[in-house]
């Protein structure tokens, strides 16, 4: 296995291993997962991006998540993220399925929102459009490790709410619809996720993410803001470019990702499977302690 760096600190294109070696191998994954906990991002070119092999190498990882209600393929394991419609049709600008799209442009880490948080995310690119619909991502952990101490001293005790409609509102009002905001009820969590496999710590936001404990609303957003304008900051910004064949994993405790717009008349089909993080991915410390 050969790791090649991507960007300043974080990202290695993954050569000499495939998504099926680690499907396959223990050796081959215990390889890929230590590259996974230290450089939080890896790219595998040219691979055979079939549905059955993406999740035969996402579930080495942990156990998987099921797609969430409203979404194409909901119960089922892949997040299709496409603007081709079922009958086969590029839908129009104004469809559901492009919102969600520009809705995946906000800076996020993928389901915070939900009661059992991502460990990380797999995406591989199917159909893609001549030019742009880029993905960009960056380092929450870096960010972190950036903060001033006494402010890093502050928000390891802070804990944030997270809510699926809280991003969604930001593009368009009817875009969480009634069943996805019964389904999904705001969740809280802690602002750093640490680590346990190297104890480094990650600034734990998101688009999803809109109220502090114990501060003003108003102070609470222009905090959050802060923290993403920080975090995101064009020099820290790693711009993926994909190819077809291209599989992606991040790891959604210490990782930003936003999906860059395209021309929407054009097809861009890519596939999603989320591995759902457990007590030994640090998920109990990221727990707040519950409210009476
Ligand atoms: C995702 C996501 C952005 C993109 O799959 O979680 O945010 O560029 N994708 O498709
Ligand atoms: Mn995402």
């Amino acid at each position: 296995m050969e790791l090649v760096p991507l960007a300043q600190g974080f990202g290695v294109e993954v050569k000499g291993v495939s998504l099926l070696d680690v499907a396959s191998d223990a050796d081959a994954y215990k390889a890929v997962r230590a590259a996974f906990e230290e450089h939080s991002l890896l790219l595998f070119r040219d691979q055979n991006v079939a549905d059955d092999i993406q999740v035969a190498y996402s579930r080495a990882f942990g156990p998987l998540e099921l797609t969430k209600v409203a979404s194409l393929g909901a119960g089922g394991f892949y997040s299709r993220l496409t603007n081709r419609g079922a009958n086969g049709e590029i839908v129009p600008p104004t469809d559901r399925q492009v919102l969600v799209a520009q809705a995946n442009a906000l800076w996020h880490t993928d389901s915070s929102f939900k009661k059992i948080p991502a460990l990380a995310s797999v995406l591989t690119a199917r159909v893609l459009p001549n030019e742009d619909g880029d993905t960009e991502f960056t380092s929450t952990r870096l960010a972190w490790e950036r903060l001033p101490s006494d402010l890093q001293d502050r928000l390891k005790n802070s804990v944030a709410t997270h809510s699926y409609a809280n991003s969604r509102d930001q593009i368009h009002p009817d875009l969480a619809n009634a069943e996805e905001r019964r389904a999904l009820p705001p969740v809280r969590w802690r602002l750093n996720w640490r680590n346990p496999t190297n104890d480094r710590r990650a600034l734990y936001v998101a688009s999803h993410a809109y109220a502090i404990d114990g501060m003003d609303d108003r102070d609470a957003r222009q905090m959050l803001a802060q923290l993403l304008d920080e975090a995101t900051r064009r020099e820290f910004v790693y711009t993926h470019k994909w190819r077809t064949g291209d599989a992606v994993m991040w790891d959604n405790r210490a990782m930003l990702h936003r999906g860059r717009p395209w021309d929407y008349g054009k097809e861009r089909t890519m596939v999603r499977t989320t591995i759902s993080a457990t007590d030994a991915d640090g998920l109990n410390e990221v727990k707040p302690p519950v409210l009476h």
